[in-house]
């Protein structure tokens, strides 16, 4: 038996959307990433409600039977969170070590948090020094409730697993951009992860994030719009949106309702980009990356390059990823990838890391 002190453990990654929990293995072999296992289990609607467990039951047995499902023999798992549980902010901070501020940030952090700092996990990042006011640097905050993250760790837990490390999903989609692409140095670009519930819209300028927003804004709402202008149920309205039931009207109304809910998210993405731009003068945003099960809604992609004049380009998590074509068939990864963003980026996390 060789010596492994320093072998790092694998993880198996679980991104718990309200939608549906996507699951992701990769092996770091000598050449790169490689993908292990893959799954996806869908939740009913009223489990998860704006971010927030409602149904744990529903979820853990959701995870249990995609653990089987999938035959994962890996315990520990990687999970996380966004939306409105999730605080993250930019600061400027005076100049000081990484050690003086993981000793201050409790104190720094106050003021800009709305939450009792006894009801939250924080954690920073140090971006630099500050371009304008010297003896200032820039540093990323981010602030989780801790209840909201006993929720997710407790549905982890029932299920038998252990976790080992609650991520955000920004920083995943960070992560999983890391191993997929290679951005020029410098480079800005944009990513857009459209969900059932939330829309997160963060910007990555020299691969670090350093503008997020969420809006809670997602694939629901195409399916909300449908059942309020059909008059029909939400579960009816839902398989017209995916094509898998006729709508009642014509094929043209459907397409005015789907449209503007597309407008609604487009106009908030070209805000949060005009707002950053606005904060970065000389700054370009080269490329805007979709992804979330909303990405897929036809005609989006076009119009929100159209809207905000920015190559918008549907993301592929796989790019950089070898996989067993015996395994996985291209079709089915094609097809799953604009969902499993999150889950790639989570599943690139190792213990030990950071
Ligand atoms: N082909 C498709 N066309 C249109 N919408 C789709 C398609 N496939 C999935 N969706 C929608 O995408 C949404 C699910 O996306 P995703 O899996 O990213 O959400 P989630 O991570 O579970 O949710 P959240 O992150 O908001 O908690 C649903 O609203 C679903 O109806
Ligand atoms: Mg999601």
């Amino acid at each position: 038996m060789g010596l492994s002190f320093f072998k790092k453990k694998d993880v198996v990654a679980l991104d718990i959307g309200s939608h549906s929990i996507k699951l992701v293995q990769l092996r770091q072999a000598k050449k790169g990433w490689e993908l292990q296992k893959l799954g996806i289990a869908y939740l009913p609607p009223e489990a998860i409600v704006d971010g927030s467990i409602i149904d744990s039951m529903t979820v853990t047995n959701a995870i249990s039977g995609l653990i089987k499902e999938q035959g994962v023999k890996v315990k520990d798992v990687v999970s996380s969170l966004t939306g409105h549980s999730v605080i993250i902010k930019k600061v400027s901070l005076p100049a000081m070590t990484e050690e003086e501020l993981a000793e201050s940030i409790q104190w720094e952090a106050e003021q800009y948090i709305p939450f009792p700092m006894s009801d939250v996990n924080i954690d920073f990042q140090i971006l630099g020094e500050h371009g304008e006011g010297k003896g200032q640097m820039e540093v990323m905050l981010v602030a989780v409730k801790k209840d909201v993250i006993n929720d997710y760790t407790n549905v982890i837990k029932e299920a038998g697993l252990n976790p080992v490390v609650v991520d955000v999903d920004s920083f995943a989609l960070e992560n999983m951009m890391e191993i997929n692409y290679t951005l020029a140095p410098g480079e800005s670009v944009a990513m857009v992860n459209i969900g059932a519930g939330i829309t997160s819209i963060s910007v990555m300028a020299g691969g670090v994030t350093t503008f997020t927003r969420s809006i809670p804004m997602g694939g629901n709402q195409y399916t909300e719009e449908i059942q309020r202008s059909f008059n029909i149920s939400f579960k009816e309205a839902e398989d017209i949106k995916l094509g898998r039931a006729k709508p009642p009207g014509e094929p043209s109304e459907l397409a005015g309702v789907m449209n503007a809910v597309s407008a609604n998210i487009t106009m908030e993405v070209k805000r949060s980009v005009d707002f950053f731009l606005g904060g970065a003068p000389g700054g370009v945003i080269s490329r805007i990356f979709l992804c979330g099960g909303g990405a897929k809604v036809s005609g989006l992609r076009e119009l929100m390059q159209e809207r905000t004049d920015i190559p918008v380009e549907p993301v592929n998590p796989f790019n950089g990823v070898a996989s067993n074509p015996k395994s996985f068939d291209a079709g089915t990864l094609g097809e799953m990838a604009p969902s499993f963003g999150v889950a790639v980026g989570l599943a690139t996390r190792r213990l030990g890391d950071r």
